[in-house]
């Protein structure tokens, strides 16, 4: 397969195009960016080559599938487009700001047939996946609540613009701050693993240390905190936060009628389960992908197998705008101060 990759940033560099690289079935990537330079270096990196303009990548018949990692303003521009010209499209997240943006790429979608994925990475980690069987077992009976955390020290030191005046600090095209950066991929990972939807929220943001390059307060929130609850009555807390200095956080924790679920809290044991009765039970799966630790987070790989094998992708359009949508309703309750319904 011949791919075709739009934005040739940091998720690019350090998740894309390796693991398209490293794929058996992918023998040709092709790299666009509106900085020239960028789509240069990569593909001299991954041995592929340069487009100048995305129309010329929607244009090449043989291209068959496009990974969209612009920024978040620029999504449905590009896989919208992508889908029309007859491509199977994995997205970055969030997949678009609004609720009309989102649906306008899936239209297109259902339009065209093609597959869209969108890459909502945390649903492909086998501790998440292992969590996700235990739940599902029953063995430690229903869920009542839960509490997840993301947070890093912020994406100015991830970006390609390793600055402060990174576009992720700005309202018009990051949207929501880290709400949408890291928020979005914990509701995701909730929906998943509890096979529920949350639909109704209260949230606190603030922008409480990060500075632009004016040395002024940003745009969108750098930490957010909130409470949720799902269709199915579970109850839960969520941080969310581009200031844990030192450490990534990327935990969670379920609590069952008979138990507790630890879900990357420990070095050697990704899953720690502890029951009512006083048993421990350690599960030692795989690190978790972080930014400091780049490994293979199967995205690519479970993309490819989907167009090759015409299945459904594991995370879909739909998927990921019912996680927006979550997003959207965090923001507005933080905003008003009062407790929103997830539309
Ligand atoms: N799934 C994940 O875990 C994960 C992690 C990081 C970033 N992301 C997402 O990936 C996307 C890209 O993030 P990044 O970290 O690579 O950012 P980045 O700033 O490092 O790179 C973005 C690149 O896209 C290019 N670009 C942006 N808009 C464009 C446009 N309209 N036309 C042409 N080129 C354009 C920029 O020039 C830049 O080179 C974002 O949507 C972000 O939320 C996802």
């Amino acid at each position: 397969m011949k791919i075709g990759i739009i934005g040739c940033g940091s998720i690019t560099k350090y998740r894309h195009a390796p693991e398209y690289d490293e794929n058996p079935y992918v023998k040709e990537i092709v790299f666009y960016d509106r900085n020239p330079e960028r789509a240069e270096a990569l593909a001299e990196l991954f041995n592929g080559s340069v487009a100048q303009t995305a129309e010329d990548l929607f244009e090449d018949e043989s291209i068959v599938a496009i990974s969209d990692c612009s920024s978040n303003d620029s999504h449905h521009i590009f896989s919208t487009k992508a889908l029309l010209s007859g491509k199977h499209v994995l997205t970055e997240k969030p997949i678009a700001l609004t609720v009309e943006d989102a649906k306008e790429i899936l239209d297109a979608q259902k339009k065209t047939g093609k597959w869209l994925m969108v890459d909502h990475n945390q649903r492909f980690t086998k501790a998440h996946q292992k969590a996700k069987s235990i739940i599902k077992s029953g063995e430690l009976g229903n869920v009542l609540t839960f509490k997840t955390n993301f947070g890093h020290g912020g994406p100015e030191s991830w970006g390609v613009n390793k600055s402060n005046s990174t576009w992720f600090f700005k309202k018009d095209r990051s949207g929501y701050g880290v709400a949408a950066d890291l928020g979005i991929h914990k509701l995701d990972l909730i929906h998943y693993l509890l096979n529920d939807r949350i639909n109704q929220v209260s949230a606190f943001q603030g922008v409480l240390d990060k500075v632009d390059e004016n040395g002024q307060p940003i745009e969108v929130c750098d930490n957010i905190i909130c409470n949720l609850r799902t269709e199915g009555g579970k109850l839960g807390t969520a941080s969310f936060s581009w200031t844990y200095y030192g450490e990534e956080d990327n935990s969670t924790t379920i609590y069952f009628e008979k138990g507790i679920m630890k879900i990357y809290q420990d070095d050697q044991y990704q899953i720690e389960v502890l029951t009512k009765d006083g048993e421990k039970i350690n599960y030692e799966i795989e690190a978790i992908q972080t930014n400091d630790n780049q490994t293979n987070t199967g995205v690519i790989d479970a993309f490819v197998d989907s167009v090759r094998n015409e299945t459904e992708p594991i995370v879909t359009g739909q998927d990921a705008l019912e996680s927006l949508k979550v997003v959207l309703a965090i923001i507005e309750s933080a905003d008003k101060n009062q407790v929103v319904m997830v539309k």
